[in-house]
């Protein structure tokens, strides 16, 4: 029987209503499909940082690395300064984990309201490539003239080749992966002087070495506009960190609820532990009342077993979900059109695991 170690990162706020429901999921199917799970728990969030003013241990990376998955909930929380808390922790584990990928689906699922006209799941079915350990994302800068009428900020982005041709590969050869060979770039070549010029440059190198992939590229503006207008148009989108950032909560948002997207931090060399979230943040606005949307977290944990090569564990997941979703008695958390609880949808979808439909 297959053993993962898992790192359980709950975070801060509704990280930790979600986390729970993720699990009861993951040791649903564990049991159904013969796999088990080692979970270490570590509760490092914004309580650690205003205890210790650090949002991990000194060997906090060392103790990750001994895990096979990294499981995490949402991290920031009003307090602690959202830069301090998320350089401490979430972007510095992408980071030191060189989980340069993060692959994001955005789908419309049933049973969820959609709030552009006249789509059906299959209109909104997409994925996002966000690059994810550089780019606009630095901490490279810093204020300048302090304290006189001169002062001022500069905020450096950085792109590498390497960094950017291995994203944009991956970008060309997941379409190919999933047999809808079509990229399509988010670019601001006209605003942004020096990064993104070069971004287009090495698409179109990284292209050329894909001639049955078919590419698009738009600058921001007009691409964030075209999701909305017409989403059936993407098959992958690539970006960088920023834009990617923005895309993907753009994208979930088409759908009715970013509460249910997730997000793999990936480092395809398997070299370092990837890691597996939502995209939602910790929403303090709704944190301690039970109406958070698990799915989001549940979906990340599929996420989690297709990485570890447990495929038909992580679709099981997906067909509950989607069960669930279809089915017009379903629970729903309110920012899905109804009145139940986080708890409530989780069990609903391991139930939907055991009973099969
Ligand atoms: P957010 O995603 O936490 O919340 C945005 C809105 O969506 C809120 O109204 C919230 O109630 C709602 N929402 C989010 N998740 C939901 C869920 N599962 N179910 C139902 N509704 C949900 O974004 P924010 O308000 O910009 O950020 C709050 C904090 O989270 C900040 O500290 C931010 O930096 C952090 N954050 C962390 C991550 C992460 O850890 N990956 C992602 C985004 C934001
Ligand atoms: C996300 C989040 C993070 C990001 C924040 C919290 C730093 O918004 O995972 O999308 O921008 O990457
Ligand atoms: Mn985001």
């Amino acid at each position: 029987m297959p053993i993962y170690k898992i790192a359980v990162l709950p975070g801060d706020g509704i990280g930790k209503e979600v986390m729970p429901e993720a699990i009861k999921v993951l040791d649903t199917v564990g049991h159904l499909c013969g796999i088990r799970f080692d979970y270490t728990h570590f509760d490092w969030s914004c309580e650690t940082w205003l205890k210790t003013g650090q949002m991990m241990p000194e060997d906090g990376m060392c103790r990750l690395a001994q895990n096979d998955a990294i499981l995490l909930g949402a991290v920031g929380y009003p307090g602690v300064p959202d830069h301090l808390s998320l350089w401490g922790l979430l972007l510095k584990i992408r980071r030191e984990f060189d989980q340069y990928v993060n692959l994001r689906p955005v789908r419309l699922l049933p049973g969820i309201p959609c709030p552009l006209a006249n789509k059906k799941p299959g209109d909104v079915d997409f994925w996002i490539v966000r690059e994810n350990v550089e780019g606009e994302y630095s901490q490279v800068g810093g204020r300048f003239a302090e304290g006189t009428e001169a002062e001022g900020v500069v905020q450096s982005a950085v792109f590498t080749k390497f960094g950017t041709d291995r994203i944009l590969r991956y970008a060309f050869e997941l379409s190919r992966k999933l047999g809808r060979p079509h990229v399509t770039s988010a670019t601001k070549s006209n605003g942004l002087y020096h990064s993104m010029p070069y971004w287009d440059e090495r698409f179109a190198a990284i292209g050329a070495e894909y001639l049955d992939v078919r590419m698009d590229q738009y600058h921001i503006d007009i691409l964030a506009a075209r999701f909305v207008m017409s989403p059936e148009r993407f098959d992958v989108v690539v970006g960088s960190n920023l834009f990617g950032d923005i895309l993907s909560d753009l994208g979930p948002g088409m759908t009715g609820t970013i509460a249910v997207a997730p997000s793999a931090n990936i480092n395809p060399e398997k070299k370092y532990p990837s890691m597996f979230e939502p995209v939602h943040g910790s929403a303090p606005d709704i944190f301690g009342q039970n109406i958070a949307n698990p799915i989001g977290q549940i979906w990340a944990a599929s996420m989690m077993l297709d990485h570890l090569g447990e495929a038909e564990a992580a679709a099981l997941i997906l067909k509950a979900m989607t069960d669930v979703l279809s089915t017009q008695s379903a629970p729903r958390t309110p920012d899905m059109g109804g009145l139940a609880g986080t708890s409530d949808v989780g069990s609903a979808i391991a139930k939907a695991l055991t009973s099969g439909t």
